[in-house]
C-alpha cells in the first residue's frame, strides 16, 4: 500500500486507539503483521504547551516504520505549529487527524468528530497541516446519517491535500453501539482517488477479506478486536495470502503474548501508566474460562502473578 510518498508492505492497519496503542503493544501488533501503526492520540494543544507527558505519546521504538502519530485539536495553526514540532521530534512518517473521536472530553471542545460538523473547518485544518509539514497527512473519520454529506467531507479531505482517508463507518451518536456501515467506505472509495481505508467491525479472517472485498478499500484498520490479541495480525494476514486458517493454540498464545507485553512495559518503563489488570483482562476475552481467568486476575498483585493465573488456567506453564 502507498499512502502519499510512504510505501509499506500490506494493507492491514492498527488503529490509533487511546490508552491501548502504546509503543509495546505496537511491536506487537508489528511483529504479527500489522502494516502500518498509529500513535494514541496527541492533544495539539499539549503539544504546544508542553505537557511532556501526552506529548511522549508520539515516541516510536527503532524500526517501526512506516509510523503514524495522531493529532487532535480545531485550530489550523496550533495543530500544524504541533504537527511541525511532533515532526522535528518525532520524526513520524504520517500525521493523522482525528476527526472521529465522539468522546464528550473532546467534542465539548469542537475537537475529535465534533468537526464533522464543520466541513469547511476539517478542510482549512488538512491544507494548512499539508502545507506545513513535510510528511504525508491523513485523516480518520465517522461518518454523518447523511451519505451525501459524508462524500462532501471526504471530497473536502482530499481537496484539501490528504494523502489517504480512514473511515469508521458509525456516526458520532452511535458511540460504540449498532453496527458500522461499510456501504459509507465503499461509496467514499468510489467517490475519491486518494486511497481509502475501511475501519470498524474487523474483527477475524472472514470480516476482514469481507470488508475489502465489499468497500473496494486499499486497506482495512482494526481496533477493539485486536486488543490483548496481536496475533490477530498474524491470522488476518495469513489468511488472505493463503487462504487458509493458522492453526494455533488459542490459550497459549495468549499466554506467550501477554508475557512479552509486560516485559516489554517494563523494559520501556511504561509499567506505572497503565491499568495492568485491565490490560490483563483484553488478552484473556475470548479464551476458554475467561471469565473465570477475569475474576481470578482480579486479585492478582503483580504481572508475575496476573500470568501464572492465566497459565494455570490455561492449563499450561512454560
Ligand atoms: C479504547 C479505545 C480508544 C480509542 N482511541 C482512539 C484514538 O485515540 N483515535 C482515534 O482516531 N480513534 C480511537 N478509537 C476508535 C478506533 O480507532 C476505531 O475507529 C473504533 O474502535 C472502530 O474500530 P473497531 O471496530 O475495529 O474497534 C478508540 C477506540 C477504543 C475502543
Amino acid at each position: 500500500m502507498k499512502i502519499g510518498k510512504v510505501k509499506f508492505p500490506g494493507n492491514i492497519l492498527l488503529a490509533p486507539m487511546s490508552n491501548v496503542t502504546n509503543l509495546p503493544f505496537r511491536f506487537l501488533c508489528r511483529e504479527y503483521g500489522a502494516s502500518m501503526t498509529y500513535s494514541e492520540m496527541i492533544s495539539s494543544d499539549a503539544v504546544i504547551y508542553e505537557n511532556v507527558k501526552t506529548f511522549r505519546r508520539g515516541r516510536s521504538y527503532d524500526n517501526e516504520k512506516p509510523f503514524g502519530i495522531q493529532i487532535f485539536g480545531n485550530s489550523p495553526r496550533v495543530i500544524s505549529e504541533a504537527a511541525l514540532k511532533i515532526e522535528g521530534t518525532y520524526h513520524p512518517d504520517i500525521i493523522d487527524l482525528n476527526c472521529g473521536c465522539p468522546a464528550k472530553l473532546l467534542t465539548k471542545d469542537g475537537f475529535g468528530a465534533a468537526l464533522l460538523e464543520s466541513p469547511e473547518l476539517i478542510h482549512s485544518i488538512v491544507e494548512k497541516l499539508s502545507e506545513t509539514v513535510s510528511i504525508p497527512v491523513t485523516a480518520k473519520i465517522r461518518v454523518l446519517e447523511d451519505m451525501e454529506k459524508t462524500l462532501k467531507i471526504a471530497q473536502l479531505i482530499e481537496n484539501a491535500g490528504a494523502c489517504a482517508l480512514t473511515v469508521h463507518g458509525r456516526t458520532r451518536q452511535q458511540q460504540y453501539s449498532g453496527r458500522s456501515d461499510m456501504e459509507y467506505a465503499k461509496r467514499i472509495k468510489e467517490e475519491i482517488s486518494i486511497p481509502v481505508i475501511v475501519n470498524g467491525d474487523i474483527v477475524d479472517e472472514a470480516s476482514a477479506e469481507y470488508a475489502l472485498e465489499y468497500t473496494g478499500c486499499d486497506g482495512i484498520m482494526i481496533g477493539r478486536a485486536a486488543m490483548g490479541n496481536p496475533f490477530l495480525f498474524k491470522r488476518i494476514s495469513h489468511y488472505l495470502h493463503t487462504g487458509g486458517m493458522l492453526e494455533y493454540d488459542e490459550c497459549m498464545q495468549r499466554v506467550i503474548d501477554i508475557r512479552r507485553y509486560f516485559s516489554l512495559m517494563e523494559e520501556h518503563g511504561l509499567m506505572h501508566t497503565i491499568n495492568m489488570r485491565a490490560h490483563a483482562q483484553w488478552f484473556t476475552r475470548g479464551i476458554r474460562n475467561g471469565r473465570h481467568i477475569r475474576n481470578n486476575i482480579a486479585e492478582a498483585q503483580n504481572t508475575d502473578e496476573i500470568i501464572l493465573r492465566i497459565e494455570e488456567m490455561c492449563g499450561h506453564t512454560s
